[in-house]
């Protein structure tokens, strides 16, 4: 058996909620439900050691990371009773370059460090790449934020040797991975596509914040989605919509209009309901796995591996 994953993560909002719960409910029951990869080079999805966590609300800073999670803004429900504390105390996060030092000193013998903190502040994504940088880390990049984007970012981790993964997840089953399917199902089998669109909808945290901020975010959706199809303007992305009762699911909607033999019209109307810090958390399993899997076989950059799990890889536009 592999030695568990030393893991530090930045923000605990929904996400790591879904995440750290998930990673004990495996634990617990020995259940497969849900999994993409059960063992990713000898790791499971037990073996992970959370060893750190910032976080910048004065109600999360101090708490154990178990209690945090459950905190309001945070929305994602509690899966069982009885989470036993993990022992990690949440540490205040950085704002600005000028923390880094501190926080790559705090970030000493972590294997990786996982960045779930707001998208749509590229400046504060950056100072914690560089922090994980310094401490000698592997850095995943969950936000839409451009890290492993920025090629001055990804030669620095490639001369020292670490792993970058970024940026953006492409949830477990989410728009993108739906939408992108259809489009390229259309393509194989014949159709010509006429028009498509997607809109989002959900209760989260990261909903609102991505009203406000979802400058990177829409260019990532659109990165992620065929790139002829988007490229040709064929393809709209309504603007994410916040619906406090949602809570912590989305509900997407996705039409796609094409012309099949003869040039008649085809019309698909797909709705996809998902608990959204759930569909991100399948993904981000795989991918601290990788990073680690990467980082122990000393392999530095970007592991190509990770590509299916990314809306917005290397090379794609920023
Ligand atoms: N399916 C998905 O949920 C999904 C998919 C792709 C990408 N993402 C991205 O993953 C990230 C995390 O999503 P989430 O739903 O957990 O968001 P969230 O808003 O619930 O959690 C983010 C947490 O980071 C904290 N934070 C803010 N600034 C910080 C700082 N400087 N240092 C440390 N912590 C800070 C916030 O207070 C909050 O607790 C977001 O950027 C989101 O866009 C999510």
């Amino acid at each position: 058996m592999s030695e568990a994953v030393k893991v530090a993560v930045i923000g605990t909002g929904n996400n790591i909620s879904a995440l750290v719960q998930g990673i004990a409910l495996y634990r617990a029951t020995g259940s497969l439900v849900g999994i993409r990869t059960p063992v990713l080079d000898g790791l499971g999805v037990g073996d992970i050691e959370f060893m750190a966590a910032f976080a910048i609300s004065p109600e999360k800073i101090g708490r154990d990371l178990t209690e945090a999670i459950f905190l309001p803004p945070n929305n994602f429900p509690r899966l069982a009773a009885g989470l036993p504390l993990s022992g990690v105390t949440v540490r205040r996060g950085l704002t600005d370059a000028t923390g880094a030092e501190r926080v790559a000193q705090e970030l000493a013998g972590a294997e990786v460090v996982l960045y779930a903190a707001p998208s749509g502040r590229p400046e504060t994504a950056r100072s914690y790449a560089e922090a994980a940088l310094r401490a000698g880390a592997a850095f995943i990049n969950t936000t839409s934020d451009p890290v492993a984007r920025e090629r001055l970012c990804l030669d620095r981790f490639v001369t020292a040797g670490l792993p970058l993964l970024g940026d953006d997840l492409a949830s477990q089953f989410g728009t993108s991975v739906v939408h992108s399917a259809l489009l390229r199902l259309l393509a194989e089998r014949g159709l010509t596509l006429t028009s498509s669109y997607q809109v989002n909808l959900g209760g989260t945290e990261d909903f609102r914040n991505l009203v406000e901020h979802g400058n990177t975010k829409l260019q990532s959706k659109l990165n992620a989605l065929a790139a002829d199809a988007a490229a040709a303007g064929r393809v709209q992305l309504a603007p994410l919509g916040y619906l406090p009762h949602l809570k912590s699911h989305k509900v997407a909607h996705i039409s796609i209009e094409a012309q099949a033999w003869d040039g008649t019209p085809v019309s698909l109307d797909v709705k996809l309901k998902v608990h959204d810090p759930s569909d991100a958390a399948g993904v981000t399993i795989d991918l601290i796995r990788m990073a680690a899997s990467a980082l122990r076989q000393r392999r530095a950059g970007y592991p190509a591996e990770a590509t299916a799990l990314l809306k917005s890889p290397p090379g794609t536009p920023a």
